[in-house]
């Protein structure tokens, strides 16, 4: 009997209007013609075409759901479930996933937040044997019986549009706001952002969007900044420590210890995962001229580049850079990496920088033509680096607090000697997996969803 039916026709579960399905349904970017690929559901299915049949009373009683994640249609492809729900939003679920990611205590561990279902278990060509609506979700039946209950909410927060994906992405990482030279630092009082959660989280937004933020008022000390990041998470420790003091020493084991001039740099990129954001706590400045600190949007200016000279562009997204550092500071260290100037995700999206003329190697792994291509794009990177950069100079008690991923940072030069005390910086380290866990924390806390 069904197999006469579903030759000329759509199978589906309804909860709400029952309608029918003539024209190809649009799924983010797969669009499903309709018939052809269905198979046989459930018992309670109903037959919407050629010739609509009533839902039965199980199905018009889950109207009642009809919230806007609610479920209120499902339909089983050859590979895929396709589920709308009560905002008329649609997606496909495929039967692996579903099949993998069913919420049962036998499949998911609760507690642990972990699947328990291995790959090994997992049955490629799997199809349910029976679906239904149930409470606003979705339960499907597999053919060994087992029983899978989703959520409508948890099945909406999973949608595989394109459209719900960018949404996904975009609070997975924040989308970056790209600034040049007109721009104001944000600030926020260092009191403030340790006692008020809000606040904290309102700090967390500004620097993840920016890459940038300033926090003033602080204790003039070693140690807030380190009470600071605590309160975030754990400090990323390098061969500095949890946290190193920068002055200048007569022996300097890095070129910060000393009153020359930094160029815009990224810190560490010697270090193959370098730290995601760098704390420059100010305890001391240079009273004198000098010592301010240059900063410019890298990924801001990286998108100049790719607009003005696409060559130019892809010679720093490829040409591989040795970056090295050797000395002594809690133990003999030898650090050396190759990475690109410009390093781009999977999806071709600028996720690294990696820019320090202090620690770029003179051992390159260029041919001499790829040498003078690279220096010439460096260069008009370094260029519109310095157009769109502005300046600040730290007063005591402000920290400085960078994405070092994105935001690169310089120093204009001093003359330690003519200072009347020496220029006293404590710095820091925290990577994102930590900030963003922490303003997803606070995000829950407040039940803020982010726009
Ligand atoms: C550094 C650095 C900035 C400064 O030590 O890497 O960038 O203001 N210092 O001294
Ligand atoms: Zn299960
Ligand atoms: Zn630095």
């Amino acid at each position: 009997m069904f197999a006469s039916r579903l030759a000329r026709s759509s199978w589906r579960v309804s909860a709400a209007t029952l309608q029918t399905t003539a024209a190809p349904v649009s799924a983010g970017n797969v669009t499903i013609n309709k018939c052809q690929n269905y198979v046989p559901v459930v018992a309670r299915s109903v037959c919407t075409s050629p010739v609509p049949q009533k839902p039965s009373k199980t199905f018009v009683e889950k109207a009642v759901y009809n919230g806007p994640k609610d479920v209120t249609e499902s339909m089983a492809h050859l590979k895929t479930i396709e589920v709308a729900f009560g905002d008329k939003t649609r997606s496909l679920y495929p039967h692996v996933w579903l099949r993998e990611n069913c919420q049962c205590h036998q499949c998911f561990n609760g507690d642990a937040i972990a699947r328990v279902i291995l790959v090994d278990e997992l049955d490629l060509n799997i199809k349910p044997k029976e679906i239904q609506l149930v409470n606003g979700g979705l339960r499907v039946i597999w053919p060994d019986g087992h029983n899978s209950v989703y959520a409508g909410q948890w099945l909406h927060q999973r949608s595989f549009t394109d459209e719900a994906r960018a949404k996904q992405r975009s609070e997975f990482a924040l989308k970056k706001v790209l600034w040049g030279s007109d721009f104001k630092v944000h600030k926020m009082d260092f009191n403030l952002a340790m006692t008020d959660d809000r606040a904290l989280l309102e700090w967390l937004i500004i620097l993840e969007k920016y890459g940038i933020i300033l926090v003033e008022n602080s204790p003039q000390k070693t140690g807030p900044l380190l009470d600071f990041i605590n309160r975030l998470g754990f400090a990323r420790p390098t061969h500095y420590g949890t946290s190193y003091e920068l002055q200048t020493e007569a022996i300097p084991n890095n070129l910060a210890y000393t009153g020359s001039k930094l160029g815009l740099h990224t810190d560490l990129p010697y270090v193959d995962y370098p730290p995601g954001t760098t704390w420059l706590h100010c305890i001391r400045q240079h009273e004198g001229k000098g010592g301010d600190n240059d900063l410019s949007d890298g990924v801001h200016a990286a998108h100049l580049l790719k607009e003005r000279n696409r060559t130019l562009y892809d010679v720093l997204t490829r040409a591989p850079i040795y970056f090295q550092d050797a000395g002594f500071e809690t133990y003999d260290f030898r650090k050396i990496t190759k990475a690109p100037t410009i390093q781009l995700d999977e999806e071709g999206n600028i996720s690294r920088l990696n820019i320090s003329s202090q620690s770029r190697d003179s051992l390159m792994d260029l041919d001499a033509e790829g040498v003078l291509l690279f220096y010439k794009a460096l260069k008009a990177f370094n260029d519109i680096l310095y157009e769109i950069s502005i300046r600040v100079k730290t007063k005591p008690g402000d920290m400085l607090v960078l994405d070092n991923f994105r935001v690169l940072h310089g120093r204009t030069p001093f003359d330690p000697s003519t200072a009347s005390g020496k220029r006293l910086l404590h710095n820091a380290y925290i990577d994102w997996s930590e900030l963003r866990s922490k303003r997803r924390v606070l995000q829950k806390k407040f039940g803020m969803e982010l726009e």
